[in-house]
C-alpha cells in the first residue's frame, strides 16, 4: 500500500515554534506507523515563500526577501532535524520545480475559461494572506478568530477563479465522501460555509512583484494560497513524475484549524478544474493555546525557543507531549510545567521507570540472561490479551487520526506492566529455590512487555527503540509491528542491561520559577546576513573534551602477567559505617571467600552488587582500610563523576582468569 501524508507548508517570515511543531510532529508519527506497517510511504512538508508577508517582513529587516527566507528556511530544517521528521522531501515555493507547475495550471486553467480577468475592489488582510469583502469585516478588522488585525483596501486589476462554477459539484463529493473532511465538526463547518455560497476567487496581485509570475500576464504574481496549495502535487512531479503517478491522490492532508477552509474549498476546486482526484482526507487540528488562553503564536509574543526545549528535555518527551495533549476536535495548552508533569509522570514514571526497574531485576537474579520462561499462568495470560487488545486500539486510534488516543491506549499496557510487578514481586520469588521456574517465567515477561513497549511507541518517539534494544541487547530489527502482540519473540540467552534511566526525572525549577515561561524573540537575527547567524554558530564555546589521567609509562608482558585477576562472586555487601565511600563485599574467588572493601559506595546500593560477577585483582597485598582487612581489589571504570565496576556476564565462576 502506498501512503501520502503531508503537512501545510509554513511561511518563514518567522522561525518555526512549538505550535508549527505539533502538525509536522503528528504528521511524523503517523508516516512511521504507516513505514512499520510496511506501507510505502511518502512524507512532505515545506515553506510557503511567495506571500507578501515575507515581503513585508524582509522590509522591517532591511534585507531582501529571499535572503531573509533563506535564513527562516534553515531554522525550520534544523528544528525538523531535531524532532526527528521523517520527512522524504522538502518544497520551497521559490524553487522552478514548483513555479513551473503553477504556472502551467495557471495558464490551463486561464485557457479551459476557469479564470478570467477583472477588478478587484475589496479589503486584504497581510498577516492572513486573505481577501475580504466588506460586509465580513469586524468592526473594520480581519474576522478570523486568531486574527482581529487591520486590513488594508485594494482597488486592482486581478485574474479570478470561478469557485462558483465548481459549488455543486464540491458539495456533492463532501456528501458523499464523509471521511473528506475530519473531523466531523470541520466538515460540518464547511459544508454550511460552501452553501452560504462561494464567490468568485481573486487569484493574483499587482501591487507587488515577488511571487510567481502570471506566464502570459507578468505584471501580476499569482496570489499566494493558489501557489502554495499546488505544492502538494508540485512536489511529486505533476503531471508526468513517476511519484505523482504512483503517491497521488494523498492520503492525508494534516493542517491547523485555521486553514481548513482553503484546504476543503479551494483546493478540491482546482483540482476539480483539472480533473485531477481529490485527496482521501483533510485533517484540521486545534491549537496550541498558552496558558493565559491565546494561541502560541509568532504574532502574540508567546513563543518559546523550540531549540531549547528539546536540548532540555529531549526530542521524544517533547514529541510525546504535543501528541498527547491535543485531543481531538479542540486546542491543547501547552506550557513548560505541562511539559514537565507530562515527562516526570508518563514518561520518567510509568514508562521509563518499569524499564529500568524490571531490566535491574533480570541483572540481578539471572546476571542479564533472559531466562527460559516456564509455564504462563493468569497474570501473564492477561497481559498477553491486553496487548492484543491495545494494539488493535492503537491500530484504530491512528486510522481515526486520534494520535492522543493512541497514546492513552499503549499507556493502559505499560499501566498493567507496573501493576504486574507489585503482583508478581519477584524479590520475594527471589528468596525461594523452589520459585526458580515461576522467577524465571516474570523475568522473561518483563522482557516481552518491553519489547511490546518499543514497538507501540516506536512511531511515536522515534528516538526510543535504539535506546531500548541497546538495553535489551537486540539490533532495530527486533522492532516489527506486526509483533507487537505475538509472545514468546525475545530469545532466552540474550544478555540484557540495566542501562541509564531513559527518562531522569526533571526539576523544574532548575529552568525557571514556577509558571514563568522564557519568551524569546528566535528571529532577532535572521536576514540581511546569513553568515552572521553561521559566524555565530561556529563562535559559540564547543563543549569541553574530558580531561583524561595521562596513560602510565609502558610495561612489559612479564610485568603485566604477575597481575592475578579473577572472575569473583559478590555474596554480600554492606556500607562500611561511618564513610560514604567505602563497601565492605564478601566475594567467592576460586572456591574461598574474601573480605574486599571497595570505594564504590557512592555508585551503588547493596542490593545492587549481591549475585554479581566482577573481576577481581586477588594477588595484591591485603591493605587496612577503616580497621577491615581488604584482600584484593575489584577492577571498576571510571571518569569524573561516572563510575562503573567492570561485571561480568557470561556463565563463568568465581576464580576463573581475567587475561
Ligand atoms: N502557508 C500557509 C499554509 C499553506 S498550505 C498549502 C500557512 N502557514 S503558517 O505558517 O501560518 O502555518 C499554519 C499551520 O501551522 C497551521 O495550520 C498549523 O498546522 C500550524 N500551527 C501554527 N501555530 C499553531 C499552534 N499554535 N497550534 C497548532 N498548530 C499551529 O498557514
Amino acid at each position: 500500500m502506498k501512503y501520502y501524508i503531508t503537512t501545510p507548508i509554513f511561511y518563514p517570515n518567522s522561525s518555526p515554534h512549538i505550535g508549527t511543531a505539533y502538525t509536522t510532529v503528528a504528521a511524523d508519527a503517523l508516516a512511521r506507523y504507516h513505514r512499520l506497517l510496511g506501507d510505502e510511504v511518502y512524507f512532505l512538508t515545506g515553506t510557503d515563500e511567495n506571500a507578501q508577508k515575507i515581503v513585508r517582513t524582509a522590509e522591517a529587516h532591511n534585507t531582501d526577501p529571499k535572503i531573509y527566507v533563506d535564513g527562516v528556511v534553515e531554522r525550520f530544517k534544523e528544528l525538523w532535524e531535531a524532532l526527528d521528521i521523517s520527512n522524504d522531501d522538502f518544497i520551497r515555493t521559490t524553487e522552478d520545480r514548483h513555479q513551473k507547475v503553477v504556472q502551467q495550471i495557471f495558464t490551463k486553467l486561464y485557457e479551459q475559461g476557469d479564470i478570467y480577468k477583472s477588478e478587484y475592489s475589496g479589503w486584504y488582510c497581510t498577516p492572513c494572506e486573505t481577501f475580504w469583502m466588506e460586509n465580513k469585516l469586524l468592526e473594520g478588522k480581519c474576522p478570523n478568530a486568531d486574527c482581529g488585525r487591520d486590513v488594508e483596501l485594494l482597488k486592482e486589476e486581478s485574474y479570478f477563479f470561478r469557485l462558483s462554477k465548481y459549488q455543486d459539484a464540491l458539495l456533492n463529493f463532501i456528501k458523499e465522501h464523509p471521511e473528506f473532511i475530519q473531523p466531523s465538526s470541520r466538515r460540518n463547518e464547511m459544508l454550511r460555509f460552501i452553501e452560504g455560497g462561494l464567490e468568485d476567487l481573486c487569484v493574483s496581485r499587482t501591487t507587488f512583484q515577488w511571487g510567481i509570475k502570471v506566464p502570459f500576464d507578468p505584471k501580476h504574481v499569482v496570489y499566494v494560497w493558489l501557489d502554495a496549495l499546488i505544492n502538494y502535487i508540485s512536489a511529486l512531479g505533476y503531471p508526468d513524475g513517476e511519484n505523482y503517478k504512483r503517491y497521488w491522490p494523498a492520503d492525508v492532508h494534516i493542517m491547523g484549524k485555521d486553514i481548513v477552509r482553503f484546504h476543503a474549498v479551494i483546493w478540491p476546486i482546482i483540482l476539480l478544474a483539472l480533473d485531477i482526484p481529490l485527496p482521501k482526507v483533510i485533517y484540521g487540528h486545534g491549537w496550541y493555546l498558552s496558558k493565559e488562553g491565546g494561541k502560541i503564536s509568532k504574532s502574540r509574543g508567546n513563543v518559546q525557543d523550540s531549540f531549547e526545549l528539546i536540548q532540555r528535555y529531549g526530542s521524544d518527551a517533547i514529541r510525546y507531549f504535543l501528541l498527547r495533549e491535543m485531543q481531538v476536535g479542540s486546542d491543547g495548552t501547552y506550557s513548560e510545567d505541562n511539559v514537565v508533569e507530562r515527562l516526570n509522570s508518563d514518561l520518567a514514571n510509568d514508562f521509563g521507570n518499569f524499564i529500568s526497574r524490571s531490566l535491574a531485576m533480570v541483572v540481578k537474579y539471572r546476571g542479564g540472561v533472559v531466562p527460559h520462561p516456564g509455564q504462563d499462568g493468569v497474570l501473564e495470560r492477561e497481559l498477553k490479551e491486553l496487548s492484543h487488545e491495545v494494539k488493535n486500539a492503537v491500530e484504530k486510534s491512528l486510522e481515526a487520526l486520534d494520535l492522543a488516543r493512541a497514546l492513552e491506549e499503549i499507556w493502559r499496557f505499560v499501566a498493567r506492566c507496573n501493576k504486574y510487578v507489585d503482583e508478581t514481586a519477584p524479590w520475594s520469588l527471589a528468596k525461594h529455590e523452589n520459585q526458580r521456574e515461576c522467577l524465571d517465567t516474570v523475568l522473561y515477561t518483563f522482557v516481552e512487555c518491553i519489547r511490546v513497549m518499543a514497538v507501540l511507541t516506536a512511531p511515536f518517539m522515534p528516538g526510543l527503540p535504539s535506546r531500548i534494544c541497546r538495553l535489551l541487547g537486540v539490533d532495530e530489527g527486533f522492532i516489527r509491528w506486526e509483533e507487537a502482540d505475538q509472545w514468546g519473540i525475545s530469545e532466552p540467552g540474550t544478555l540484557v542491561q540495566k542501562g541509564e534511566p531513559l527518562f531522569p526525572r526533571i526539576d523544574i525549577s532548575q529552568y525557571m520559577t514556577a509558571g514563568e515561561t522564557k519568551i524569546v524573540d528566535q528571529d532577532q537575527n535572521i536576514g540581511q546576513d546569513i553568515n552572521q547567524t553561521q559566524a555565530q554558530k561556529e563562535t559559540t564555546e564547543p563543549t569541553p573534551a574530558p580531561e583524561f589521567e595521562p596513560i602510565k609509562e609502558e610495561i612489559s608482558m612479564d610485568e603485566f602477567a604477575k597481575l592475578d585477576l579473577r572472575v569473583a562472586k559478590i555474596l554480600s555487601a554492606e556500607k562500611v559505617a561511618k564513610t560514604d565511600k567505602l563497601m565492605k563485599l564478601e566475594v567467592e574467588v576460586a572456591g574461598v571467600v574474601r573480605t574486599v572493601v571497595s570505594g564504590i559506595a557512592k555508585h551503588y546500593a547493596p542490593e545492587d552488587l549481591v549475585n554479581q560477577y566482577v573481576v577481581l585483582v586477588a594477588n595484591l597485598k591485603p591493605a587496612k582500610l577503616r580497621g577491615i582487612t581488604s584482600q584484593g581489589m575489584i577492577l571498576a571504570a571510571s571518569q569524573g563523576e561516572v563510575l562503573e565496576v567492570l561485571m561480568v556476564n557470561k556463565d563463568l565462576p568465581g576464580g576463573a582468569r581475567v587475561k
